[in-house]
């Protein structure tokens, strides 16, 4: 795993000092951005996920105040100081991403943790909006400095369901349990194979002599309040509904066999019903290439990967044309087991499994690619799987 540099760790906290002045005892607290290798939005169809933590990620420095004051900077906008006080009800307000920090303290205290008021300073090198989970980083670190100021530990279970109650609350985004999981339970070296019913994980080693994991980023923002996030899991929970009125076992689309959906065809309304055939067949695929990673069958974790991306643009409608163009041209790089969109979607990021060897080429490819075709720049970014947030000093 990549630490905090000494360097890196004496210009946060400098940046701490001259953003809210001298003394006292500074934390530090490091949270990573994720990336899911397979299982989209399967999570909140109680199905499974398999993302890991990577290695850019969010700091924070915090310290802690006696007057119920929270007083919060980012380094993204550096001249803007937000404060709230624990003392009162704490409200959603602007900018939005202060409803990150809002929404934690305000679940927090909600859950009867008694919390002290901070001078936080944010220093993000994830991309707000590009699909790594900056959201998730924020909310799990934030919950880290309140808790470790008060000397307290919370089971990562229960501190992945509350920042996610804090997004939904406070950013308004219905999300699944996927991101606040792995941001918090990530182990180095490892992706996790999460389901998403009963919160079983399964850390499956990635060989880093043998694998990378590059990450694109098609610049394209995502804006997962838009509307239609929320509408596919309403459509997805249509879906079940149909099921669960002819079979009342059916909980939910987790549930649902490839039998009982072949079936449904016909019968269900069109939408609803790929909706739904990418919920059942991309459980399976998940399933199939954590396997196939364990047993180092890179072939076949790849072509699932190349499955779940056409699962997604054609059945789930959540790709766009610049992902699938990503996508689609890193499949013709040379040693790239395989390659899809990742997260949310509708922008944002893709993912690639790939020979060490061939990552300079990818990088290459993509890069030159991307600009000729959409006039874009895309960030590359290369990791292995780190692990989840942590107090670093
Ligand atoms: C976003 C949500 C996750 C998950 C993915 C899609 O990242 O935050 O909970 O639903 O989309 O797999």
């Amino acid at each position: 795993m990549r630490c905090v540099t000494e360097i890196e760790r004496n210009a946060i906290h400098g940046q701490f000092h001259s953003t809210f002045g001298p003394g006292g005892r500074v934390r530090l607290i490091r949270a990573p951005g994720r990336v899911n290798l397979i299982g989209e939005h399967t999570d909140y169809n109680e199905g499974f996920v398999f993302p890991m933590a990577i290695e850019p990620e969010v700091r924070f420095a915090c310290r802690a105040r006696t007057d119920g004051m929270v007083r919060l900077v980012s380094s993204l906008f550096p001249k803007q100081i937000i404060e709230f006080s624990i003392q009162h009800k704490i409200e959603r307000s602007e900018p939005a991403w202060s409803n990150y920090v809002r929404g934690v303290a305000a679940e927090l205290i909600g859950a009867g943790i008694a919390i002290e008021g901070m001078d936080l300073y944010i220093d993000n090198t994830l991309p707000m909006g590009g699909g790594l989970s900056s959201s998730a980083a924020i909310e799990v670190g934030t919950a880290l400095c309140f808790l470790t100021q008060q000397g307290q530990k919370m089971d990562l279970t229960r501190l992945a369901l509350l920042c996610q109650k804090a997004e939904h609350e406070y950013a308004l985004v219905p999300c699944g349990i996927m991101d606040q999981t792995i941001v918090s339970s990530g182990r180095e070296g490892h992706a996790m194979l999460f389901d998403c019913r009963n919160g079983t994980k399964q850390f499956i080693r990635i060989d880093e002599k043998e694998l990378r994991v590059v990450i694109v980023n098609s610049m394209v923002k995502h804006e997962l309040s838009g509307g239609e996030y929320a509408l596919r899991r309403k459509q997805c929970e249509e879906g079940a509904a149909f099921f669960h009125r002819i079979n009342p076992a059916i909980r939910s689309l987790r549930d649902v066999t490839i039998k009982q959906l072949d079936e449904s065809k016909g019968k269900l309304d069109p939408i609803i019903y790929k909706r739904c055939r990418h919920v059942v067949s991309e459980n399976h695929r998940t399933t199939d290439a954590a396997l196939a990673l364990e047993r180092k069958h890179y072939d076949r974790a790849g072509e699932l990967m190349v499955q779940s991306h056409q699962s997604l643009r054609d059945d789930f409608q959540v790709s766009c044309a610049e992902l699938d163009f990503l996508a689609e041209q890193a499949m013709t790089v040379k040693g790239v087991y395989g390659a899809r969109m990742t997260g949310g979607g509708f922008g944002g990021c893709i993912v690639a499994l790939v020979q060490p060897r061939a990552v300079e080429s990818l990088s290459h490819h993509l890069t030159e690619s991307y600009q000729k075709k959409h006039q874009i720049k895309p960030a590359v970014y290369v990791t292995t799987a780190t692990a989840g947030a942590s107090v670093v000093q």
